[in-house]
């Protein structure tokens, strides 16, 4: 690779998740997931998590974009585009429709070969999220989701039938996407999506949530070590939100606050990329009196299954002020947030800082020197279709031009190991947060709408040509 160039293996593609475009909620056998009992929301409006599925109200998750019968012909726009691979997830309920039976619903297994197969075919690489806030139902209702240590054993079961089953065609995997959402354990969609645990609810949250979060390290750990034995091949990463959290100002009180915030990022990745739990979190516990259980084969278990590269999503950044504790941002999560005057937001506040990103990488890899995958990174809008129905998204291309600049810069002048670029939503797909189709990331827009109404038809917006001359460039074009 030339100094200012990027390798000729690097993996440009787009990134969804099975509950966002599948639909075919209950087709082929699937049962009930976690997202299929959520309401729609907007900004300002929060998502009802139902207990079941409710008449009167609507679940967007249940038909989303409908990928489930279109992926043929999304996978030849993909195609056309020039992807590398394709980030997507497998619907555990697909799998196992309960999560706690012995067998697997072939069906389902048979929907992922098929879809497998025809990435393959355009020599796409799957690039699989095994749980994508998509948990079966069943667990949450008959075992309180992952507060449950039988749930580790769920998930385990199933990684080990889909990492068998797919261990010829597909190489890339990450575990739990977003693992670190539920830190932020008083959204109840966080946690609620995270992990089945509505951590408000428990007697003791923030307790709830770290016991929660180590089933959840051991599970990763033991499948990053199941996988390996299955195929030395596999590439398996952790997966997190990278939202870095600045000092507010350079008062030394801010850049101390600030660090001590991004504990609250990194315990993520230090678990998982160095095999233990990192001393301040240990002190944390001991100051709150907080009695993690866990089992004398963890620790092994945790050392023994690190994984092998950090997959995130980098959307924004966050700023912090000590003497603003207390105020919150639901967003963040992070108490003493406050607005950054140097960047602007979208429409639902998200603050936008393509820097942000360079500096992530860094942080990063400096830390672990590990290869880091951008799993997700893109811009929500709404699309208005101009006189002649097309969608100039020029916002769009604007702000992933500015985000694929600020990698480049990375990779080429700060020597960071980045292996792919997949930004969010490459196709239209339901907002996570919100629950909406209007909150739009695509480079191919979708006709469907918050009411439920639209013919599904996909057309062009004009980030498609963009980002496939991108590809065809390999970032040279931006
Ligand atoms: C990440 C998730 O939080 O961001 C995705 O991994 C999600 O599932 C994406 O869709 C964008 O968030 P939103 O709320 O705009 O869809």
């Amino acid at each position: 690779m030339k100094q200012h160039q990027l390798p000729k293996d690097f993996l440009w593609g787009g990134a969804v998740a099975a509950h966002q475009v599948e639909g075919g909620w209950d087709q082929g056998g699937k049962g009930i997931s976690i997202a299929d009992v959520l309401t729609g929301g907007r900004h300002g409006v929060d998502r009802v998590i139902t207990d079941g599925i409710i008449d009167g109200y609507l679940y967007p998750n249940h038909q989303a974009v409908d990928f489930y019968s279109h992926y043929k012909q999304d996978i030849a726009l993909f195609a056309e585009m020039g992807f590398k691979c394709f980030r997507t997830s497998i619907a555990w309920s697909r799998i196992f429709p309960k999560g706690d039976e012995l067998q697997p619903n072939e069906a389902g297994l048979q929907f992922y070969d098929d879809m497998f197969d025809e990435l393959l075919k355009y020599n796409i690489q799957p690039v699989i999220t095994l749980s994508h806030f998509e948990m079966p139902w069943h667990l949450v209702t008959e075992y309180g989701g992952w507060k449950n240590r039988k749930v580790v054993d769920f998930f385990i079961r199933y990684s080990e039938v889909v990492m068998r089953r797919y261990q010829h065609k597909v190489k890339y995997w990450m575990t739990f996407n977003e693992i670190n959402n539920q830190r932020n354990y008083k959204t109840p969609l966080f946690g609620y999506c995270c992990s089945g645990v509505i951590f408000n609810q428990e007697e003791n949250p923030e307790q709830a949530m770290y016991q929660v979060l180590h089933h959840q390290f051991v599970a990763s750990a033991a499948v990053v070590k199941l996988g390996h034995a299955i195929n030395p091949e596999f590439q398996i990463g952790c997966m997190i939100a990278c939202v870095p959290l600045y000092p507010y100002s350079c008062n030394p009180d801010d850049v101390m606050y600030a660090q001590e915030a991004m504990h609250e990022r990194f315990l993520f990745s230090d678990v998982h990329m160095r095999g233990y739990y990192p001393s301040y979190i240990l002190r944390e516990w001991e100051r709150k009196g907080f009695d993690i259980v866990m089992e004398p084969q963890d620790a092994q278990t945790l050392r023994d299954g690190c994984a092998d590269y950090i997959g995130l999503s980098y959307y924004m950044s966050n700023a912090v002020q000590a003497n603003a504790k207390g105020t919150g941002s639901a967003l963040s999560g992070f108490e003493g947030s406050v607005p950054n005057p140097y960047v602007k937001t979208s429409e639902w506040g998200w603050q936008i800082d393509p820097v942000g990103l360079r500096y992530s990488l860094n942080i990063l890899y400096e830390r672990y020197q590990k290869p880091l995958f951008i799993v997700e990174n893109g811009f929500g809008a709404i699309d208005k279709p101009d006189a002649s129905g097309k969608i100039n998204d020029d916002y769009r291309i604007a702000y992933m031009q500015a985000h694929i600049e600020q990698m480049k810069k990375a990779m080429t002048y700060d020597g960071v190991e980045v292996m792919g670029y997949t930004p969010w939503g490459c196709i239209d797909c339901v907002s996570f947060t919100t629950g909406q189709y209007s909150k739009r990331y695509g480079f191919i827009y979708v006709d469907k709408h918050d009411d439920n109404s639209g013919t599904m038809k996909r057309s062009k917006k004009a980030s498609f040509d963009w980002f496939r001359k991108v590809i065809a460039s390999n970032g040279e074009t931006l």
